[in-house]
């Protein structure tokens, strides 16, 4: 069965979770990525939280976002078996064209500085890597 790009609902919130979890990427599921958090950034990102299914089973994801200046590329992730057939290039620039069609012309990603395999994959893309440090701060450490 051919994989699907399409937006995600508020009902894939725990497929979300698991995905996230096999990838290691951490889901604060007290935090920004619990159901109630999910359903809010829904509704503000219409059309750029999108899943890859492979019938009905998700197998990958990207959260798009945008600050009005910049679109940002957010827990993009692919199951490990279904990595390396195009998914995660779909799935950006899936994103990357709804971003477009909000006016954005500026895509960006947050790479963890050890994560050589996701900077091959985003430098794949055309983006460019940049020195740029990034700094926060965290009203509570579960958000
Ligand atoms: C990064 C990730 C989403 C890539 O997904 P994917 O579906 O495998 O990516 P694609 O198949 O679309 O890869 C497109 C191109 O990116 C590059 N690429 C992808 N994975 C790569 C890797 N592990 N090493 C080197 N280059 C890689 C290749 O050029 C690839 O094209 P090719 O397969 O024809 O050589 C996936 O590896 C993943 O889920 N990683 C764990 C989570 C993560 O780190 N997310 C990023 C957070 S910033």
């Amino acid at each position: 069965m051919a994989v699907e790009v399409r937006p995600l609902r508020l009902r894939d919130h725990s497929a979300v979770v698991a995905l996230l979890d096999a990838c290691g990427l951490h889901p604060r599921t007290r935090g920004r990525d619990s159901r109630s958090a999910f359903a809010g950034q829904l509704r503000s990102n219409r059309a750029l939280y999108l899943g890859a299914f492979d019938g009905p089973r998700l197998v990958g994801m990207v959260l798009g976002t945008h600050d009005s200046r910049k679109g940002w590329i957010n827990r993009l992730a692919v199951y490990p078996e279904y990595r390396r057939r195009g998914i995660g290039r779909r799935l950006v620039r899936a994103c990357e064209r709804a971003l477009q069609g909000l006016g954005l012309g500026v895509f960006a990603a947050l790479i963890e500085p050890r994560n050589d395999p996701s900077t091959a994959f985003f430098e794949s893309l055309g983006y460019e890597p940049t020195q740029i440090r990034y700094v926060r701060r965290k009203l509570r450490q579960d958000l």
